[in-house]
Protein backbone atom coordinates (compact mmCIF):
# COMPACT_ATOMS: atom_id res chain seq x y z
CA UNK A 1 0.00 0.00 0.00
CA UNK A 2 1.16 3.53 -0.75
CA UNK A 3 -1.46 5.45 0.71
CA UNK A 4 -3.87 5.10 3.36
CA UNK A 5 -6.25 2.74 3.03
CA UNK A 6 -9.70 4.88 2.86
CA UNK A 7 -13.32 3.72 3.09
CA UNK A 8 -13.59 4.28 -0.64
CA UNK A 9 -10.82 1.41 -1.18
CA UNK A 10 -12.81 -0.84 1.08
CA UNK A 11 -16.28 -0.31 -0.94
CA UNK A 12 -13.69 -0.87 -4.27
CA UNK A 13 -12.44 -4.32 -2.68
CA UNK A 14 -15.98 -5.40 -1.91
CA UNK A 15 -16.90 -4.58 -5.82
CA UNK A 16 -14.12 -6.47 -7.19
CA UNK A 17 -14.44 -9.42 -4.78
CA UNK A 18 -11.31 -8.79 -3.01
CA UNK A 19 -11.04 -9.72 0.49
CA UNK A 20 -10.01 -7.81 3.15
CA UNK A 21 -7.81 -8.33 6.18
CA UNK A 22 -8.12 -6.62 9.52
CA UNK A 23 -6.21 -6.82 12.44
CA UNK A 24 -6.11 -6.01 16.04
CA UNK A 25 -3.69 -3.81 16.74
CA UNK A 26 -2.54 -2.37 20.61
CA UNK A 27 0.54 -0.86 20.30
CA UNK A 28 3.46 0.89 18.43
CA UNK A 29 6.36 -1.96 17.80
CA UNK A 30 2.93 -4.71 16.40
CA UNK A 31 1.16 -1.87 14.39
CA UNK A 32 4.55 -1.29 12.76
CA UNK A 33 5.07 -5.07 12.14
CA UNK A 34 1.05 -5.26 10.67
CA UNK A 35 1.56 -2.07 8.49
CA UNK A 36 4.98 -4.16 6.86
CA UNK A 37 3.01 -6.87 6.56
CA UNK A 38 0.27 -4.89 4.76
CA UNK A 39 -2.26 -4.78 6.93
CA UNK A 40 -4.98 -2.75 5.24
CA UNK A 41 -7.45 -1.94 8.31
CA UNK A 42 -6.23 -1.91 12.25
CA UNK A 43 -8.24 -2.10 14.68
CA UNK A 44 -8.22 -1.03 18.30
CA UNK A 45 -10.44 -3.15 19.65
CA UNK A 46 -11.36 -2.83 23.04
CA UNK A 47 -10.22 -6.32 23.42
CA UNK A 48 -7.17 -4.89 24.66
CA UNK A 49 -8.92 -4.86 28.08
CA UNK A 50 -8.36 -8.68 28.02
CA UNK A 51 -5.31 -9.39 26.18
CA UNK A 52 -3.41 -6.71 27.23
CA UNK A 53 -4.34 -5.66 30.82
CA UNK A 54 -5.49 -8.93 31.94
CA UNK A 55 -9.40 -8.22 32.52
CA UNK A 56 -11.83 -11.19 31.92
CA UNK A 57 -13.95 -8.61 29.69
CA UNK A 58 -13.77 -5.55 27.77
CA UNK A 59 -16.06 -3.87 30.28
CA UNK A 60 -13.41 -2.05 32.50
CA UNK A 61 -11.96 -0.44 29.21
CA UNK A 62 -12.19 3.23 29.75
CA UNK A 63 -11.84 5.99 26.75
CA UNK A 64 -8.48 7.06 28.34
CA UNK A 65 -7.20 3.64 27.73
CA UNK A 66 -8.40 3.52 24.09
CA UNK A 67 -7.08 7.14 23.74
CA UNK A 68 -3.73 5.92 24.89
CA UNK A 69 -3.31 2.66 22.93
CA UNK A 70 -4.97 4.15 19.44
CA UNK A 71 -2.00 6.91 19.80
CA UNK A 72 0.58 4.43 19.88
CA UNK A 73 -0.72 2.55 17.09
CA UNK A 74 -1.13 5.75 14.97
CA UNK A 75 2.42 6.95 15.84
CA UNK A 76 3.48 3.33 13.69
CA UNK A 77 2.45 6.02 10.55
CA UNK A 78 0.90 2.73 8.97
CA UNK A 79 -1.25 3.27 5.35
CA UNK A 80 -4.05 1.09 7.26
CA UNK A 81 -7.08 2.57 7.82
CA UNK A 82 -7.24 2.66 11.85
CA UNK A 83 -10.58 1.75 13.63
CA UNK A 84 -10.88 2.15 17.32
CA UNK A 85 -13.68 0.72 19.79
CA UNK A 86 -15.84 2.98 21.48
CA UNK A 87 -15.77 1.66 25.00
CA UNK A 88 -18.89 0.39 26.87
CA UNK A 89 -21.29 3.04 27.30
CA UNK A 90 -19.32 5.90 26.14
CA UNK A 91 -22.01 6.39 23.01
CA UNK A 92 -25.14 5.60 25.22
CA UNK A 93 -26.39 8.89 23.59
CA UNK A 94 -25.47 10.55 20.53
CA UNK A 95 -23.88 12.98 22.43
CA UNK A 96 -21.97 11.27 24.81
CA UNK A 97 -20.89 8.91 20.90
CA UNK A 98 -20.20 12.30 19.73
CA UNK A 99 -17.82 13.04 23.07
CA UNK A 100 -15.90 9.94 22.72
CA UNK A 101 -15.32 9.90 18.97
CA UNK A 102 -13.68 13.35 19.41
CA UNK A 103 -11.46 12.37 21.66
CA UNK A 104 -10.64 9.24 19.64
CA UNK A 105 -10.21 10.72 16.45
CA UNK A 106 -8.46 13.85 17.87
CA UNK A 107 -6.53 12.47 20.85
CA UNK A 108 -6.10 8.69 19.49
CA UNK A 109 -5.63 9.81 15.85
CA UNK A 110 -7.68 7.28 14.58
CA UNK A 111 -9.35 7.20 11.37
CA UNK A 112 -12.75 6.10 12.26
CA UNK A 113 -14.55 4.40 15.32
CA UNK A 114 -16.51 1.21 16.13
CA UNK A 115 -19.83 0.38 17.91
CA UNK A 116 -21.59 -2.21 18.80
CA UNK A 117 -25.34 -2.46 18.32
CA UNK A 118 -28.23 -2.56 16.13
CA UNK A 119 -31.09 -0.53 15.64
CA UNK A 120 -31.12 0.98 18.97
CA UNK A 121 -27.93 2.58 18.10
CA UNK A 122 -29.01 4.09 14.31
CA UNK A 123 -29.86 7.49 15.39
CA UNK A 124 -25.88 7.48 17.21
CA UNK A 125 -24.29 5.98 14.08
CA UNK A 126 -26.50 8.17 11.40
CA UNK A 127 -25.20 11.71 14.19
CA UNK A 128 -21.55 10.80 14.14
CA UNK A 129 -21.83 9.92 10.27
CA UNK A 130 -23.58 13.30 9.38
CA UNK A 131 -20.77 15.16 11.69
CA UNK A 132 -18.06 13.22 9.43
CA UNK A 133 -17.05 10.73 11.57
CA UNK A 134 -16.66 7.50 9.84
CA UNK A 135 -18.31 4.48 11.52
CA UNK A 136 -17.87 0.49 11.27
CA UNK A 137 -20.69 -1.07 13.35
CA UNK A 138 -20.10 -4.37 15.12
CA UNK A 139 -23.46 -7.08 15.54
CA UNK A 140 -24.06 -10.88 16.57
CA UNK A 141 -22.19 -11.33 19.27
CA UNK A 142 -21.07 -8.06 20.51
CA UNK A 143 -18.36 -8.45 23.51
CA UNK A 144 -20.33 -5.65 25.59
CA UNK A 145 -23.14 -7.12 25.94
CA UNK A 146 -21.21 -10.66 27.23
CA UNK A 147 -23.48 -10.50 30.24
CA UNK A 148 -26.69 -10.28 28.49
CA UNK A 149 -25.59 -12.77 25.51
CA UNK A 150 -23.40 -15.45 27.01
CA UNK A 151 -20.35 -15.71 24.92
CA UNK A 152 -22.15 -17.98 22.04
CA UNK A 153 -23.18 -17.66 18.32
CA UNK A 154 -25.96 -15.43 18.05
CA UNK A 155 -29.25 -15.44 15.66
CA UNK A 156 -29.44 -19.11 15.25
CA UNK A 157 -33.23 -18.95 15.26
CA UNK A 158 -35.30 -17.70 12.42
CA UNK A 159 -36.27 -14.66 14.67
CA UNK A 160 -33.20 -13.93 15.40
CA UNK A 161 -31.37 -13.86 12.34
CA UNK A 162 -34.04 -11.72 10.71
CA UNK A 163 -33.56 -9.33 13.55
CA UNK A 164 -30.24 -9.65 12.74
CA UNK A 165 -30.82 -8.59 9.36
CA UNK A 166 -32.48 -5.95 9.86
CA UNK A 167 -30.27 -4.23 12.44
CA UNK A 168 -27.77 -4.81 9.34
CA UNK A 169 -29.49 -2.56 6.86
CA UNK A 170 -30.28 0.13 9.58
CA UNK A 171 -26.99 0.50 9.78
CA UNK A 172 -25.85 0.67 6.37
CA UNK A 173 -28.54 3.01 6.18
CA UNK A 174 -27.20 5.05 9.14
CA UNK A 175 -24.40 5.60 7.11
CA UNK A 176 -21.77 2.87 8.70
CA UNK A 177 -19.43 2.02 5.91
CA UNK A 178 -18.72 -1.76 7.54
CA UNK A 179 -20.19 -4.22 9.53
CA UNK A 180 -17.80 -6.83 11.40
CA UNK A 181 -19.98 -9.97 12.39
CA UNK A 182 -18.91 -11.56 15.05
CA UNK A 183 -20.77 -15.15 15.88
CA UNK A 184 -22.89 -15.50 13.56
CA UNK A 185 -23.82 -18.53 11.52
CA UNK A 186 -21.56 -18.78 8.26
CA UNK A 187 -24.59 -19.17 5.97
CA UNK A 188 -26.77 -15.92 7.79
CA UNK A 189 -23.04 -13.44 7.26
CA UNK A 190 -22.98 -14.91 4.03
CA UNK A 191 -26.71 -13.57 3.32
CA UNK A 192 -26.04 -10.60 5.19
CA UNK A 193 -22.99 -9.98 2.88
CA UNK A 194 -24.75 -10.41 -0.07
CA UNK A 195 -27.48 -8.35 0.37
CA UNK A 196 -25.49 -5.02 2.35
CA UNK A 197 -23.83 -2.62 -0.14
CA UNK A 198 -21.23 -2.25 2.70
CA UNK A 199 -18.49 -4.38 3.31
CA UNK A 200 -18.88 -6.95 6.55
CA UNK A 201 -16.19 -8.13 7.82
CA UNK A 202 -16.16 -11.76 9.67
CA UNK A 203 -14.90 -13.34 12.81
CA UNK A 204 -16.53 -16.35 13.35
CA UNK A 205 -18.58 -15.82 10.73
CA UNK A 206 -17.81 -18.32 7.88
CA UNK A 207 -15.77 -17.45 4.84
CA UNK A 208 -18.85 -15.30 3.11
CA UNK A 209 -17.95 -12.16 4.67
CA UNK A 210 -16.34 -9.71 2.47
CA UNK A 211 -13.23 -9.89 5.19
CA UNK A 212 -11.75 -11.19 7.84
CA UNK A 213 -10.74 -9.83 11.77
CA UNK A 214 -8.08 -11.86 13.81
CA UNK A 215 -7.03 -10.94 17.50
CA UNK A 216 -3.52 -10.25 17.53
CA UNK A 217 -2.71 -12.28 20.17
CA UNK A 218 -5.13 -14.95 18.56
CA UNK A 219 -3.86 -14.59 15.30
CA UNK A 220 0.66 -15.24 16.84
CA UNK A 221 -0.07 -17.66 19.72
CA UNK A 222 0.43 -15.31 22.17
CA UNK A 223 -1.27 -16.32 25.11
CA UNK A 224 -0.75 -19.39 27.54
CA UNK A 225 -4.71 -20.94 26.45
CA UNK A 226 -6.45 -22.58 24.11
CA UNK A 227 -7.37 -19.94 20.97
CA UNK A 228 -10.86 -19.77 20.60
CA UNK A 229 -12.40 -21.76 18.04
CA UNK A 230 -12.77 -19.11 15.05
CA UNK A 231 -9.44 -18.37 15.65
CA UNK A 232 -6.16 -19.69 13.55
CA UNK A 233 -3.19 -19.43 15.45
CA UNK A 234 -0.39 -18.34 12.51
CA UNK A 235 3.05 -19.16 14.60
CA UNK A 236 3.44 -20.34 18.23
CA UNK A 237 5.51 -16.37 19.32
CA UNK A 238 4.50 -16.73 22.85
CA UNK A 239 6.34 -20.12 22.99
CA UNK A 240 9.17 -18.70 21.24
CA UNK A 241 9.17 -15.50 23.96
CA UNK A 242 9.30 -17.79 26.47
CA UNK A 243 12.42 -19.94 25.54
CA UNK A 244 14.00 -16.56 25.07
CA UNK A 245 13.55 -15.40 27.93
CA UNK A 246 14.67 -18.89 29.92
CA UNK A 247 18.22 -18.42 27.88
CA UNK A 248 18.38 -14.82 28.60
CA UNK A 249 18.12 -15.82 32.60
CA UNK A 250 20.34 -18.62 31.86
CA UNK A 251 22.74 -16.61 30.95
CA UNK A 252 22.50 -13.83 33.55
CA UNK A 253 23.23 -16.73 36.22
CA UNK A 254 26.08 -18.42 34.39
CA UNK A 255 27.52 -14.89 33.66
CA UNK A 256 27.58 -16.11 30.14
CA UNK A 257 25.81 -12.64 28.95
CA UNK A 258 26.87 -10.06 28.59
CA UNK A 259 30.39 -10.71 26.60
CA UNK A 260 32.79 -7.89 26.09
CA UNK A 261 31.05 -6.88 22.98
CA UNK A 262 28.26 -6.18 24.77
CA UNK A 263 29.20 -4.15 27.28
CA UNK A 264 30.90 -0.69 27.30
CA UNK A 265 34.67 -0.01 26.91
CA UNK A 266 36.96 2.39 28.76
CA UNK A 267 39.84 3.86 27.77
CA UNK A 268 42.58 2.47 30.23
CA UNK A 269 44.40 5.39 31.54
CA UNK A 270 41.06 7.14 32.12
CA UNK A 271 40.26 3.94 34.24
CA UNK A 272 43.67 4.12 35.77
CA UNK A 273 43.03 7.86 36.39
CA UNK A 274 39.38 7.05 37.72
CA UNK A 275 40.73 4.57 40.05
CA UNK A 276 43.18 7.17 41.69
CA UNK A 277 41.13 9.54 42.18
CA UNK A 278 38.70 6.91 43.74
CA UNK A 279 41.19 5.72 46.15
CA UNK A 280 41.33 9.16 47.45
CA UNK A 281 37.65 9.10 48.36
CA UNK A 282 36.70 9.13 52.13
CA UNK A 283 34.49 6.14 52.43
O1 LIG B 1 -12.26 -5.56 20.29
C1 LIG B 1 -12.05 -6.33 19.34
O2 LIG B 1 -10.95 -6.89 19.18
C2 LIG B 1 -13.14 -6.58 18.40
C3 LIG B 1 -12.94 -7.64 17.38
C4 LIG B 1 -13.07 -8.97 17.99
C5 LIG B 1 -13.85 -7.46 16.22
O3 LIG B 1 -14.14 -5.95 18.48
Amino acid sequence: MTARCTLQDLQKMKAAGERIAMLTAYDHASAIMAGRAGVPVLLVGDSLGMVVHGHETTLPVTLDDMVRHAASVVRAGTNALIVGDLPFLTYATPADAVHAARRLMQEGGVQAVKLEGGGTIARTVRHLCELGVPVMGHLGFTPQAQHQLGIRVQAKQAADARRLLEDALLLEAAGAFAIVLELVPAPLAAEVTRRLRIPTIGIGAGAGCDGQVQVWHDLLGLLDRAPPRHAKPYAQIGQAVETAIRAYVDEVRSGAFPTASQSSGMDPSELARALTAVDGCQR
